[in-house]
């Protein structure tokens, strides 16, 4: 399973990046917004600081400025795979640009439908909004299981990004489904890592090492 960063904090990228746990990145212009930069300067500064696909979103709504707007982000950097939403116009836009070559990451997705109408628009990464779908009283993992098995029962190359993630089970639950590649926002990555009874026990064994009055090396 990859593991993307869903910030635009270079900061926090930079810092996750050497865990050596980080495949990717995504933005999209809320987080654009809260890192308080230039769109252009601050994801310039992201695709460096990953080899993986850097998400960069189109903010038009019509085709023929989206197709504008990715040219421009485009030529950023070749790790940037371009975000469109979930639309009659992303989709034609999705199918122009995978067509040259360039990744796209469909977003703002929240049907089985609407997956199935992103694979066919040969998207390159599907994003299924888990965390608003729970939000509203829908079934978040339930979305991505249905995706998993549409996606499987016609070997759609579409890879399930799983977005909106709200904490440590969407991703285990994501896994356990097999989704490709879960977005998460700094914190949760993070919180992959914890546990206390990890702590308690380096807690212990150090305790214990201590009272040998040894060193190693
Ligand atoms: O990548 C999409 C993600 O940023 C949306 O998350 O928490 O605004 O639903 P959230």
């Amino acid at each position: 399973m990859k593991f993307f960063v869903d910030t635009a904090d270079t900061a926090e990228i930079a810092d996750l990046a050497a865990t050596g746990m980080v495949d990717g990145v995504t933005t999209n212009p809320s987080l654009i917004k809260k890192s308080g930069r230039d769109i252009i300067e601050v994801t310039k500064e992201i695709c460096g600081l990953t080899d993986g696909p850097v998400s960069a979103e189109v903010v038009a709504l019509d085709h023929e400025t989206m197709m504008k707007e990715a040219e421009v982000l485009r030529k950023i950097a070749d790790n940037i795979a371009i975000k469109v939403p979930l639309t009659v116009d992303g989709l034609k836009t999705c199918k122009a640009l995978t067509n040259d070559g360039t990744m796209v990451n469909v977003t703002l997705c929240f049907s089985a439908n609407q997956a199935l109408l992103a694979a066919k628009a040969g998207a390159t990464f599907i994003s299924p909004f888990v965390g608003r779908h729970d939000d509203n009283g829908f079934d978040g993992m339930k979305l991505i299981d249905d995706i998993r098995l549409i996606y499987d029962n016609y070997a759609y190359e579409t890879e399930i990004l799983v977005a909106s993630i709200r904490h440590p089970v969407h991703v285990l639950e994501s896994a356990r489904i097999g989704a490709d590649v879960a977005t998460m926002p700094p914190n949760v990555i993070r919180g992959l890592f914890k546990h206390v009874l990890t702590d308690k026990g380096i807690e212990g064994f150090l305790k214990d090492w201590e009272a040998t009055g040894q060193n190693i090396g």
